[in-house]
């Protein structure tokens, strides 16, 4: 194996030794199977390629100073990958086939997991797609179940500096009683337009409000919104926000801060109010933001006034990174250790 500069990753594509596979065929799915290849052999009429059968996943694994192997709540993406396949009809992988492929996948390429203390981590996408042939708009008989993993760094290159992201209202991800509550690839496919738009406009990401009314705030681009009000966390309920397991858990550390939690419509005006506010989600963990541009009326919010994130923000991030990497007490039980 190449040497590789753990500190310099990029988040991105890196090629490892081994992926994992799994087809389903005949209403049941076979073994699972080991390659070495990239690649992946299609049918042109799969349905994953007109019809946009496919989900993905995204998470994280760790290697701590204790030189053990961390992997994070993985049944919640296991689940939410299932939610996923029931929303747009495909077969949905078993808990235990998600966690026995995932098992695999990390120790086959254990060497591909980056020493810790350096911000980086192995990512691990899991991907299901229709690999049967339909012509008609119909769901495939057939799907393919694959887990990739390979090294990263930071998603944001600044890390945990603040970002300026822009609010979009002339481009929506998702519809209110459409897809945007699962992780398929239509919604992405939806945020590439508005989000390099806003790259070329100088900032990291977008901030997506519903698709309503236009009024209130949705995602963060491929991340949930939080605000901190005083002693309160609040992130934004709605039909077609990805229930974050970042986010999720979070909360649960706001809670154990003994602050206020709510999960609510959260009004673009109220953007005004908040002390501290971020985008999160397993890429970052926590991107804090400090200028809200609204790219329509030209308002502009501002945190971090001294160009740093807030002392909640970096207590979050710092005690969910901490827990991660196995430095903090896993008191909640989020960690599996694979060995
Ligand atoms: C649209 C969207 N929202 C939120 C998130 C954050 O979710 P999680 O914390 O489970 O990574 C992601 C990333 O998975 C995402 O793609």
């Amino acid at each position: 194996m190449e040497k590789i500069d753990w500190g310099k990753l990029p988040f991105g594509y890196f090629k490892t030794d081994y992926n994992v596979r799994c087809y389903y065929k005949d209403g049941k799915w076979g073994e699972i199977e080991v390659s070495s290849s990239e690649y992946i052999n299609i049918h042109i009429a799969a349905t994953c390629l007109h019809y946009g059968q496919e989900c993905f996943e995204g998470m994280k694994v760790f290697r701590g100073k204790d030189g053990k192997i961390r992997v994070f709540r993985w049944e919640k993406n296991a689940k939410r990958m299932q939610r996923s396949c029931h929303g747009i009809m495909m077969a949905e992988p078993p808990v235990e086939l998600f966690k026995e492929m995932m098992i695999k996948v990390i120790k086959l390429n254990k060497n591909h997991i980056p020493l810790p203390g350096l911000g980086a981590s192995l990512y691990l996408r899991p991907l299901l797609i229709g690999s049967g042939a339909q012509v008609g708009i119909k769901p495939a008989n057939e799907y393919l179940f694959v887990i990739f993993v390979g090294p990263v760094g930071p998603y944001f290159k600044e890390g945990f500096n603040p970002v300026d992201v822009q609010i979009v209202k002339d481009y929506d991800r998702t519809a209110p009683q459409g897809t945007g509550h699962i992780k398929v690839g239509g919604n992405y496919a939806a945020s590439l337009r508005p989000a390099e738009r806003a790259k070329q406009e100088g900032f990291s990401t977008v901030l997506f409000l519903d698709s309503k009314e236009n009024k209130y705030i949705d995602e963060a681009g491929p991340a949930n919104f939080f605000g901190i009000k005083g002693n309160t966390y609040i992130t934004p309920d709605s039909s077609t926000i990805l229930l974050s397991i970042t986010n999720m858990s979070l909360r649960t550390l706001a809670e154990d801060m003994n602050m206020k939690v709510e999960k609510r419509p959260v009004h673009i005006d109220e953007l005004a109010e908040f002390d501290e506010v971020g985008a999160c989600g397993t890429a970052a963990v926590i991107s804090p933001i400090k200028k809200i541009v609204d790219r329509e009326t030209g308002k502009v919010y501002e945190y971090c006034k001294d160009g740093k994130a807030g002392p909640i923000s970096t207590k979050l991030y710092n005690t969910l990174k901490g827990i991660q990497e196995g430095e903090i007490e896993d008191k909640h039980g989020w960690n599996m250790i694979i060995e």
